[in-house]
């Protein structure tokens, strides 16, 4: 620990809020994942949150971010949970530790190590030995390294969070999934986790429960003092907005309508809202889940790179007026009444002092005012006040490298390694146990006639790219689903859905069929599947989360008859070689002799002045297709110009009014902008890209902007 080990901490709660030292405290929280961002950002984020009148901070922690390989746990450099833990006691920042083992979080595998898929007789998230027994192992070693940061032990951690949203799963596992999540609980508290352990959204029962959602309405607050009495009302998610997927368009809420349903929440008894996210971050390297786009800003109060939006200088107003009124809202006496007009006003009466908060629900506005009738807060105005001042933020190009050079991925052909044969295709995780997005798979095939042909994948996942005798003739055309269904033939059961993704089915989406013009003759086929991340939760597939498959798994029909020998090479032969890292294993050439080709590697060398380096950075990837990023050897992520559709039907909310959200257009990129970490930048800079479509790096520029 540091030397702000402030002395040991007890926090209890009674049903207004949680008292620290026997002090009823409001939690004005930010959710910030330490994983989503360079370690020299964390200070930067923390000083921000700082700024923006937070009290608190809640972090996930992700299993699979510590224990990469089975048996082996890493807490050091990006991943010192630790260090970031002390960085927010130096801010006086108190800390809620969302500890998993299961996250959800859009993050790869919900946070769970892939490895687990592997274990034989495994069900995860539920009352299973080989489950429960790797659980225990790693949360046995997690606790050792937060329990020195408990605040029962002078550090920052209030509130340790374990699992999430059980709610979500609870039908399909019954008992055994009760027993699991009560046992979770228990295991925290042997284990020595002596703050108190929340669970959000379908906690074990007597557990200490919190609420998730765009909005916490006056119904859902009385079902909660019903259903869990004596206990605080704490919304440990309150959504700012989004995430983005690929293929689909990007989303953004509007601060005013936050601002007005943390009011409207406070009002009802409400005593500590966590933003999630307050910072979104990046998904760098392959830590996405499924379809999840490599940013995950999520139109948050700090921007991917760690700058205050608009709507993050807006909320930092209320957050100021909320925390220097706690006291008399948290221990007043409090009366609420209702007008015929819907409008709601909330008057606490504390130590000769008022606070009154009216909010009106069409359209969505609140008032603050003080025992004087003076405004305090007006939702609507004080919004005018600061947009009138925010300056957005402005991006320059840096001078575009002259330099590029390309190097081809060999087909698998050219491939001198060993491949794997099999009478069908073997699905890819079991091949690549998810240390690749990559899998070839190779086949004979006789066309008998010219002309255009077909081929159907009965079960395959996500992006194929189709090869005949190594010339591309078609890929996967998103968008996607994001719950798919069952990977299997096997029914799905229905379940109790997350709120937002209303769409369960019992048909699994793996179908893919290509058609394609070709001589007739024997060819060669191969197809490069690509994975975009493993899913978050079972109810993507309507099915436990280790049904998760990859690559092709199904049947395999070109014009109608079965393809019945396979060969499959599991990575790239640049990843084999650790290309990022070790440039010069290879030939490089002139990449104009090469840009007319699919499946190949580019790099160049980025020079940015000194004066420039302390800037932020982001990589306009225009002119490329689909692949993956790196900086001086570091994964930025994965990259696809893919056009946002519309939702349509698939839209995953039903109150986008009420709530204040809306979608960007239609037609542009999901993601064209790729963040940069400046803590990853020197003057020299070797940018290299693994690119599977034909494109045009050409293109491709470092944009600068001020810090
Ligand atoms: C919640 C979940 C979070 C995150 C969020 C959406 O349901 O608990 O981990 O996935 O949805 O951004």
């Amino acid at each position: 620990m540091s030397s702000n080990n402030i002395g040991s901490r007890t926090i209890t709660f009674d049903e207004r809020a949680f008292l620290v030292d026997g002090q009823r405290k409001l939690l004005v929280s930010g959710e910030i994942h330490y994983a989503r961002s360079p370690r020299e950002l964390w200070p930067v984020l923390l000083d921000n949150a700082k700024e923006l009148g937070l009290n608190c901070i809640a972090s996930y922690v992700f299993w699979n971010w510590h224990e990469p390989e089975r048996d082996v746990y890493d807490f050091s450099g990006v991943r010192d949970l630790g260090h970031f833990l002390s960085l927010c006691a130096e801010r006086d920042l108190d800390v809620i530790l969302r500890a998993g083992p299961y996250c959800c979080a859009e993050w790869n595998y919900g946070g769970y190590p892939p490895y687990l898929r592997d274990e034989p007789g495994i069900v995860i998230r539920t009352w299973n030995e080989p489950y429960m027994s790797r659980v225990e192992k790693y949360f046995s070693h997690l606790v050792t390294e937060f329990r020195p940061y408990l605040a029962s032990n002078g550090g920052p951690i209030i509130l340790v969070q374990v699992e999430n949203e059980y709610a979500n799963v609870a039908k399909r596992y019954g008992d055994d999934g009760q027993r699991y999540i009560a046992w979770m609980g228990d295991l925290a508290k042997k284990l020595g986790v002596d703050v108190p352990v929340i669970m959000c959204e379908g906690g074990a029962e007597g557990a200490i429960e919190t609420v998730n959602g765009f909005s916490i309405s006056q119904e859902r607050m009385q079902q909660f003092r019903k259903a869990h009495p004596g206990m605080p009302a704490i919304w440990t998610e309150l959504w700012p907005s989004w995430y983005d997927t690929w293929g689909f368009q990007r989303h953004y809420r509007d601060p005013r309508n936050i601002a007005s349903h943390i009011l409207s929440f406070i009002s009802n008894g409400g005593s500590g809202f966590n933003y999630y996210m307050f910072h979104g971050g990046t998904n760098f390297g392959r830590t996405s889940m499924y379809l999840q786009t490599t940013s995950y800003e999520f139109d948050a109060l700090l921007d991917e790179y760690g700058a205050p939006t608009l709507k993050g200088r807006y909320l930092a107003r209320l957050h100021n007026l909320l925390i220097n009124n706690s006291a008399t809202i948290l221990d007043g006496e409090c009366e609420v009444r209702n007008d015929a007009k819907g409008v709601s006003t909330a008057t606490w009466r504390h130590a000769g002092r008022s606070i009154i908060i009216s909010c009106s629900k069409s359209p969505f506005h609140a008032v603050v005012k003080d025992e004087k009738g003076s405004v305090l807060f007006d939702t609507e105005k004080i919004y005018s006040a600061v947009h009138a001042s925010h300056r957005p933020p402005k991006w320059k190009e840096l001078p575009a490298p002259l330099d590029w050079q390309a190097w081809a991925e060999p087909r698998p052909s050219e491939r001198t390694d060993d491949a794997i044969s099999s009478p069908v295709p073997l699905e890819q995780l079991s091949l690549t146990h998810d240390k690749s997005d990559y899998c070839w798979y190779s086949a004979e095939i006789k066309l008998e006639k010219n002309g255009d042909h077909v081929l159907e994948l009965s079960h395959c996942a996500d992006v194929m790219s189709i090869f005949i005798d190594g010339k591309p003739v078609g890929f996967s055309q998103p968008p996607f689903l994001e719950n798919r269904g069952p990977t299997s033939t096997t029914p799905a059961i229905k379940t109790e859905n997350n709120k937002v993704n209303a769409l369960e089915s019992a048909v699994g989406h793996y179908k893919q069929s290509f058609t394609f013009a070709s001589s007739k003759g024997k060819k060669r086929l191969d197809i490069l599947a690509s994975s975009t991340g493993m899913v978050k939760g079972d109810w993507m597939l309507g099915a436990s989360m280790n049904t998760e498959c990859k690559g092709i798994w199904g049947k395999a029909i070109c014009d109608k008859r079965p393809i019945k020998s396979w060969e499959m090479r599991p990575f790239l032969a640049g990843e084999k070689l650790n290309l990022p890292a070790f440039t010069k294993s290879v030939s490089w050439h002139n990449a104009n002799k090469i840009r007319s080709q699919s499946c190949v590697w580019y790099r160049s060398t980025f020079i940015i002045p000194k004066r420039v380096l302390k800037s932020d950075f982001r990589l306009d990837a225009e002119g490329l297709g689909k692949g993956m990023l790196f900086i001086n050897g570091h994964a930025l992520g994965r990259h696809w110009l893919v056009e946002g559709k519309g939702y349509g039907a698939d839209e995953p909310w039903q109150n986008r009014e009420l709530e204040g959200l809306s979608l960007g257009p239609v037609g542009e990129a999901t993601q064209r902008y790729y963040h940069v970490p400046r803590a990853w930048l020197q003057e020299v800079n070797e940018l290299m890209i693994f690119e599977e479509r034909e494109c045009n790096p050409g293109k491709v520029c470092l944009e600068t902007r001020k810090a």
